[in-house]
């Protein structure tokens, strides 16, 4: 098991982030569906007799499927030091209402409390595109510090975000998703989560973190960066002033967009007519 390359890349990514500073105590949580030749390759390890427990929400298109997921209450820090302990491997049900444990958490416990919104976003994910299979959650404390600063709306955040890095609308074109506070674990706050990934790739939960999504580990973490590194940035600026000298105008982001083949969100692309940051 700690042989193949799915242990490595998502051990990889739960130390980067850590090292990061994402991960304090057990904040933050990964999940990965994995593919077939994945499955078969581990499937010796797992125990098919466990239990099947209740998810808390449905997700049907991925019944029968198999994911690794860290554990709930466990540390980001300890998954390279203890994998069997930290995280997971669980299978999902025929109809896609329950999961059964049937690898890892050797010392007991359950899959993340945020279970219901990895899976719900996995879900949306693969129906946008089969290969969509990673889903990740961190506790970075830029970010966070902006959803104190920055009004609640979709378009503000992504706007003032992509301003602060040119490669940042390359990216993520399609732009953030803002969540307003709300309890984490549930099913409530996974739906409104579920809806952004219908379209985004990246959502911030106020007063709490963000969740980003990719094919692969590596674009998932990546992808956590760019968002964390920009919104550093626009805090540093912000500490300074409440306005800009200049910035990236709508045109130039338009510019951007056959330049490298992308197409940004254009209601992101607001003329404004206050100067201040976090103003339209
Ligand atoms: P878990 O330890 O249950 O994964 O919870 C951590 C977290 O960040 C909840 O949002
Ligand atoms: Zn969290």
């Amino acid at each position: 098991m700690m042989d193949t390359k799915l242990v490595r890349d998502f051990t990889k990514l739960c130390s980067d982030g850590y090292v990061c500073g994402w991960h304090e105590r057990n904040g933050g949580n990964l999940s990965y569906r994995m593919k077939e030749e994945e499955v078969e390759e581990v499937r010796d390890f797992f125990n098919e007799d466990a239990q099947w427990r209740e998810i808390g929400t449905t997700v049907p298109d991925l019944k029968n499927e198999y994911f690794m997921m860290t554990g709930s209450g466990k540390y980001f820090r300890n998954v390279e030091l203890d994998f069997e302990d930290n995280v997971a491997i669980i299978q999902v049900n025929e109809d896609g209402s329950k999961y059964k444990i049937v690898y890892g958490l050797v010392n007991g416990g359950r899959p993340t409390s945020e279970l219901p919104t990895h899976l719900m976003n996995l879900e949306v994910l693969k129906q946008r595109d089969p290969e969509m299979r990673v889903v990740y959650h961190c506790h970075p404390a830029n970010t966070i510090a902006l959803t104190f600063l920055l009004p609640c709306d979709d378009q503000i955040f992504t706007r003032e975000i992509w301003e602060m890095m040119t490669e940042c609308p390359i990216i993520f074109p399609k732009g953030i998703g803002t969540v307003e506070w709300m309890v984490p674990g549930g099913r409530e706050i996974a739906v409104k989560t579920c809806e952004i990934m219908k379209t985004k790739d990246v959502a911030v939960w106020f007063h709490h973190g963000m969740f980003a999504c990719g094919h692969t580990f590596d674009e998932a973490f990546g992808l956590m960066h760019a968002v964390e590194k920009a919104a550093e940035i626009l805090l540093k600026v912000m500490s300074v002033s409440d306005r800009k000298l200049q910035t990236i105008t709508p045109e130039g982001f338009r510019e951007i967009e056959p330049a490298f083949g992308i197409k940004l969100d254009e209601s992101c692309l607001y003329e404004r007519k206050d100067g201040r940051i976090g103003k339209k």
